[in-house]
């Protein structure tokens, strides 16, 4: 078993794997294939045989598909993993139609999330966002209730501002803030990551390969049916500029000796002791070099050129999580 550094989410929060295990895409999130069962569970299980212990799912990845595939996978392992599960969004067909962050909604939401995992109690409970439509007290002060009730053992919360986090953290000491950041995507570093700081709320950071953008095998234009055409970020002349800024990290990985999506992951590692890169691995392929990549350290010249070529505001175009 590979030693993999914990860190503390949170101030008197729980320690977890410094690498998260995304499990959002084995299920079919947007009405696409499921991947193999069997391979995505073989996947959970070597991932706790390595010590990855933080599993990362949603109820409304692939509608309840994915807790019941952790929960399949952790039966007789639950002492080993660390459970965060996302609330909120409501998809029909395979397509999001809403949000609901009423309090009896949440109070469903979670018998139904504990029935398919097949636990007692939520490790980290998170709403997916604050849409305005409910107060930010109410949702958390439903999750602190819940703790109290022994259905959730820390808050977590995720894609918010730094007032919302603030208001959160002054109902219910927040543990986890999950967020999108990345080499492509750090328009947080001006605001809200200096704000976790402040509160000392352990950052879970997700799409650290910029929906496959940093992952150095994508070439314009993208195939007629990939997802990533939805956005601009990976449409006509932005992709082409984007993909030049992606030739510097991947002459660097070859430099190194490592993907580029190695060094994507490590550079959100280096950003600090309470940040975890939290990443997709639907394959037991994807976790040696993952794992790998935790231990890669940059020269401050390195990161200068990192930091440089790929400065707040250097990629071209959105996704789904510009703010
Ligand atoms: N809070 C939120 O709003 C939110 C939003 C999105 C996701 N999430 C969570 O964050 C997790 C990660 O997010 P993400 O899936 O968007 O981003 P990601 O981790 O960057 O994953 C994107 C793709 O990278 C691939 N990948 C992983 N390791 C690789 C490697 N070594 N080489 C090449 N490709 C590699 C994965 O492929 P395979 O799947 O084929 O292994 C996946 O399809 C999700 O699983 C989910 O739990 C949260």
């Amino acid at each position: 078993m590979k030693n993999i550094t914990k860190i503390q989410l949170g101030q008197n929060g729980p320690f977890v794997s410094k690498l998260g295990l995304g499990c959002m895409r084995m299920s079919s999130i947007w009405g696409g294939p499921t991947p193999d069962k069997s391979e995505s569970i073989a996947t959970i299980h070597e991932a706790l045989d390595s010590g990855i212990n933080f599993l990362n799912t949603g109820d409304f990845y692939g509608a309840g598909h994915n807790e019941m595939l952790i929960g399949k996978a952790i039966k007789d392992r639950r002492d080993e993993a660390f459970i965060s599960v996302k609330f909120g969004a409501i998809f029909y067909n395979g397509q999001p139609i809403g949000m609901d962050f009423r309090p009896v909604a949440i109070k469903n939401f979670i018998n139904y999330s504990l029935m398919r995992l097949g636990i007692e109690t939520i490790d980290l409970y998170q709403p997916c966002r604050m849409d305005g439509s409910v107060p930010v007290e109410d949702i958390i002060g439903t999750i602190a209730d819940m703790i109290k009730e022994g259905k959730v053992r820390y808050l977590g919360v995720s894609e918010i501002t730094p007032d919302q986090l603030r208001k959160a953290n002054s109902v219910y000491p927040v543990s986890a803030l999950e967020i999108g950041y990345s080499l492509a995507d750090r328009q947080i570093e001006s605001d809200l990551l200096p704000t976790a700081k402040e509160l000392g709320v352990g950052v879970v950071a997700f799409a650290n390969t910029a929906e496959g953008l940093l992952s150095g095998t994508m070439k314009a234009p993208l195939a007629a049916d990939d997802y990533q055409n939805h956005f601009p970020r990976f449409q006509g002349d932005n992709l082409t500029k984007n993909l030049e800024k992606v030739e510097v990290l991947k002459q660097m990985a070859e430099e190194k000796g490592y993907s580029p999506t190695q060094l994507a992951i490590a550079w959100v590692n280096q950003q600090g002791d309470h940040i975890m890169p939290l990443v997709s691995m639907s394959r037991r392929s994807r976790l040696p070099e993952n794992i790998a990549a935790m231990d890669i350290t940059f020269t401050p010249e390195e990161m200068n050129t990192l930091n440089t070529t790929f400065a707040s505001g250097a990629i071209l175009g959105g996704t789904y999580l510009q703010r």
